[in-house]
C-alpha cells in the first residue's frame, strides 16, 4: 500500500521572525495545521489525491490570509485576476482557468474543466461563463477584495512597483517584506491508491498589468502529476517558473535523469530558478511518498502529514 501523504504552501517570501508577532504567526499555523489536517483524513478515508488536493486548496483560497481566493491581490487597474490549476497524475487529466474576477473558488473550476470539458484551460468570461454552467455559483469581483491588499497596491502604485504575488501590507507587523512576497497557494498528495495530484491557485502579482497570467495556471510551470514520477505544486516569481518550465522539470529530472526527489526539486529551486533570479519554493511528493519542500526565499508557509502521522507546518527556513 502507497504511504500516503499530503503537502501544502501558503507561499514563499521574505518572511522573518522579526517582523511577526506570536499572534499572527500563530494564527498562520493554526490555518495551515487545520488545512493539511483536512487533506489529511480525505486520504485517510480512502479518498483520492485529486480530492485532497483540490479541498486542501479550497480551504486556502478561503482564508484571506493567502493570495488565492478571498484575499487576491490587486492588479494595477484595481481589478483582481485569479489562476487555478489542478493535474491527475494517474490520467495525466489537467484543468485550469486564468484571469478570472467572478469565481469564488477557481480551483473548483479549474476541476470542472477537468472533468467535465475536452479542453485543458479556460480564460476570463469564458471560463466565468463556463463555472456557471457547471453549477459554481458566481460572486461579485469586490468579494475577493481586502484592505490589506488595497492598502498594498496603493504603496505599489506609489513607489511604481508590480510587487510579486500576494505581496502583504506595509504594516511592521506584517510578516512578509512587503517587496518580496509570493502569495500562490497549493497542495500535492499521494494516496492509498498510489496515485499523485497537484494543484495552484493565485491571485498573482499586485499591480500586475490586467491581463497577465503567471505560472500558476499553466501545467508544467506552476503545477504538474504523473503517476511514475511527482506531484509539484510552486510559488514564486511567475515569469520565471514559467521560462524553466519549474513543475515539469522536477518531473523530467527524475524520469530521465535518474534523480531522487531531494535532488531534482534541489536543481529546480536552487540552480535553474536562482540562475534566471526568480524567487520562490515549490512542494513535491513522489510515487514513493517522499516529501520535498525547498525554496530560496526566507521563509515558505508549508507544511505536510502522512496518513497516520502527525501534522507538520513550517514557515521559516529552520521551523
Ligand atoms: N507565482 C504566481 C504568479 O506569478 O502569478
Amino acid at each position: 500500500m502507497a504511504k500516503a501523504v499530503i503537502a501544502i504552501h501558503g507561499g514563499a517570501g521574505a518572511i522573518t521572525r522579526a517582523a511577526m508577532s506570536a499572534e499572527k504567526e500563530q494564527h498562520f499555523r493554526q490555518q495551515l495545521a487545520a488545512i493539511v489536517s483536512a487533506g489529511q483524513q480525505i486520504l485517510a478515508s480512502g479518498g483520492s489525491a485529486l480530492d485532497a488536493v483540490t479541498e486542501a486548496v479550497r480551504l486556502l483560497e478561503e482564508c484571506p490570509l493567502f493570495n488565492a481566493g478571498r484575499g487576491a491581490v490587486f492588479t494595477h487597474q484595481s481589478t483582481h485576476e485569479l489562476d487555478a490549476s489542478l493535474m491527475d497524475g494517474r490520467t495525466l487529466d489537467i484543468g485550469a482557468v486564468a484571469g478570472v474576477s467572478r469565481i469564488r473558488n477557481p480551483v473548483l473550476a479549474a476541476r470542472k474543466v477537468l472533468e467535465a470539458s475536452p479542453h485543458v484551460l479556460f480564460i476570463g468570461s469564458g471560463a466565468e461563463a463556463f463555472a456557471a454552467q457547471q453549477g459554481l455559483t458566481p460572486v461579485e469581483p469586490d468579494f475577493f477584495s481586502t484592505p490589506e491588499r488595497w492598502e498594498q497596491l496603493q504603496r505599489a502604485l506609489g513607489s511604481e512597483q508590480m510587487l510579486l504575488d500576494h505581496d502583504g501590507a506595509a504594516q511592521e507587523s506584517d510578516p512578509l517584506d512587503p517587496d518580496r512576497k509570493f502569495g500562490t497557494v497549493g497542495a500535492v498528495a499521494l494516496d492509498l491508491q498510489g496515485n499523485l495530484a497537484a494543484a495552484t491557485s493565485t491571485g498573482g502579482m499586485t499591480n500586475k498589468q490586467a491581463g497577465r497570467v503567471g505560472d500558476s495556471p499553466l501545467a508544467g510551470a506552476g503545477c504538474y502529476a504523473n503517476n511514475a514520477t511527482v506531484a509539484v505544486s510552486c510559488t514564486g516569481t511567475g515569469e520565471v517558473f514559467i521560462r524553466t518550465l519549474a513543475a515539469y522539470d522536477v518531473s523530467a529530472q527524475m524520469e530521465y535523469g535518474g534523480r531522487s526527489l531531494q535532488q531534482a526539486t534541489a536543481s529546480v529551486i536552487h540552480d535553474k530558478v536562482q540562475e534566471l533570479e526568480g524567487s520562490g519554493g515549490l512542494i513535491a511528493v513522489d510515487a514513493h511518498g517522499n516529501v520535498a519542500l525547498p525554496f530560496n526565499s526566507e521563509g515558505m508557509y508549508r507544511g505536510f502529514a502522512y496518513v497516520g502521522g502527525e501534522v507538520e507546518v513550517a514557515i521559516y527556513r529552520d521551523s
